[in-house]
């Protein structure tokens, strides 16, 4: 019997949810082409074992929380949303952990989410939230580029400065078992 915690939806359930929850039609489309990039990165990946299914249904849903918000609570709603329906907290991570590069406590605190780590750990975590920061919306961009545009809108902040180091270790890490 599967584990009620290990329970991990097809890809039809997942776009179905998305649908229930009336996710707006631009974060199901940046969610689409932010699960083809993390399969694309995936399947690149030689030297060790990726679940893809776990890719695929995670990046899937990884915004789910914009169903509520778009702040950055969106993460740790997500997250709440799925364990409520009863689905892996393995997704449920995917989701807290996808925003910026991750967030340490320091930055969960700056942002206002309760103050505790929010970083990607699993290989699977890392190449959603990668994954995720090579799709502004639908286009696909560097991380560089990624970065360039938040730096203007936002100023080159501390917490977008350590992000941006925080994902390209993660790049570099993810290139490395190629
Ligand atoms: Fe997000």
């Amino acid at each position: 019997m599967v584990n009620k915690e290990e329970i991990l939806p097809d890809r039809e359930f997942a776009l179905d949810l998305l649908k229930i929850l009336k996710i707006p039609l631009s974060v199901r489309r940046h969610s689409e082409k932010v699960a083809d990039k993390a399969i694309e990165i995936a399947q690149k990946i030689k030297k060790v074992k990726v679940d893809m299914n776990l890719i695929e249904i995670g990046a899937l849903l990884h915004d789910i929380g914009r169903t509520k918000t778009h702040g950055f609570k969106h993460a740790l709603i997500g997250g709440k949303i799925l364990k409520h329906r009863g689905l892996s907290v393995k997704l449920a991570r995917i989701c807290e952990t996808h925003i910026l590069g991750g967030l340490d406590k320091e930055d969960a605190k700056k942002v206002g989410l309760p103050e505790r780590d929010y970083l990607p750990s699993t290989l699977e975590e890392k190449i959603i939230c990668l994954a995720d920061k090579h799709m502004a919306g639908t286009r696909e961009v560097s991380i560089q580029e990624r970065f360039n545009r938040w730096f203007g809108k936002y100023g080159k902040t501390k917490l977008l400065e350590k992000s941006k180091n925080r994902i390209e270790k993660i790049q570099k890490e993810i290139e490395e078992l190629m």
